[in-house]
């Protein structure tokens, strides 16, 4: 009940423009934002690179409502991408492996535009594999509600054509999850799994935990079975410990663990100092409100964190 209270909080404007103008303390947005502009993400970066951890960087931003804010996300992209190359944070140790690598929502990019929405999104994304390429990054389509799975994955499929390390995001709540991952467990395919962030109806995901979680191992087998590069992001210590043990059972070593700037560091650093490779998802910029109220429906346990953030002066 309060998930769905919080995510429907996250996608109501009015109430946006409250939290985002109140004197929300520093504290609350830095702990799970890694800063407002580029240049504190890199930063963040630069910190969590010498520490032995990866990255993909989020510039936050969804539901663009025309053409000209999808533009200026693709140059904030490109922006940033000239700035992790100058930081020298794109060289790469080879392989799919431990590059830069840049997350991007279709929907800031014009998916959800009125006629051609998705054409747009595709040439979008494309300009910014592009730059990607040129500076020696990779990238990452995030995954978003359930309507938009087919289109991101046709954009996908499109984009491969010519950037065959463009990832894939899939979903675990949803039923048709563990036959996508079949799909795309081919040589080369990088694929982030993850057990899915939004407010979907019974019809097309799991609604019990369990049965997310029950999805998530399989279809971590699927992907651990097939030939492509799984990316396991989550912050369940039961999925980890799991991931770790069919790792080890089916001799797998390229993959890589997954987690949001700001949960669970420790354990970050634990699986890094292990030897495995982490990617931390850093989001950064001034649009943070849906991103921090979906971490919040995730553990509303964080909500008393952020109820002092919004009513303290900081
Ligand atoms: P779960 O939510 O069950 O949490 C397990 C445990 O992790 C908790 O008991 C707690 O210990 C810890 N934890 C989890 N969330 C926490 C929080 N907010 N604060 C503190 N502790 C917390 N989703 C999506 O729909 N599309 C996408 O493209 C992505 N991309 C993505 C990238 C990366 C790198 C990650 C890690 C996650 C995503 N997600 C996502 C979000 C994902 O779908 C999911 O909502 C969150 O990862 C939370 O799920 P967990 O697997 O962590 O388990």
């Amino acid at each position: 009940m309060l998930r769905t209270a919080i995510l429907a909080a996250a996608r109501n404007h009015t109430l946006e423009r409250v939290v985002t103008n109140a004197p929300v303390s520093r504290s609350i947005v830095k702990r799970f934002v890694g800063g407002a502009g580029h240049e504190a993400a890199i930063e963040s970066s630069r910190e969590l690179v010498a520490r032995g951890l990866t990255v993909t960087l989020d510039h936050l931003g969804e539901d663009t409502t025309d053409r000209a804010q999808a533009d200026d996300v693709v140059a904030a992209y490109g922006t940033l991408l000239d700035a992790l190359h100058d930081a020298g944070l794109t060289q790469g140790l080879g392989g799919l492996t431990a590059r830069a690598d840049v997350s991007v929502k279709l929907s800031a990019v014009g998916q959800a535009l009125p006629r051609d929405g998705e054409q747009i999104a595709l040439e979008n994304a494309r300009r910014i594999c592009e730059h990607a390429r040129r500076v020696g990054a990779t990238v990452t389509l995030d995954m978003e509600d359930h309507t938009t799975t087919d289109s991101t994955l046709a954009v996908l499929r499109e984009l491969r054509l010519d950037f065959p390390d463009t990832a894939a995001v899939l979903q675990a709540y949803l039923l048709r999850t563990e036959g996508d991952c079949r799909d795309l467990a081919y040589v080369g395919s990088r694929v982030r799994l993850c057990k899915g962030a939004y407010d979907e109806p019974a019809s097309v995901a799991f609604d019990k935990r369990l049965d997310v979680d029950r999805s998530y191992v399989r279809c971590m087998n699927v992907l651990l079975a097939g030939e492509g590069y799984p990316m396991f992001a989550t912050h369940d210590p039961r999925l980890v410990e799991i991931i770790g043990e069919r790792a080890r059972a089916t001799s797998t070593t390229d993959l890589e663990y997954q987690m949001l700037y700001g949960i669970r560091p420790e354990e970050q650093q634990r699986l890094a100092d292990a030897g495995h490779t982490v990617r931390v998802y850093v989001p950064y910029g001034a649009q943070w409100y849906g991103y921090l109220m979906r971490r919040l429906a995730e553990r509303p346990a964080n909500m008393a964190f952020f109820a002092r953030g919004l009513v303290s002066k900081g």
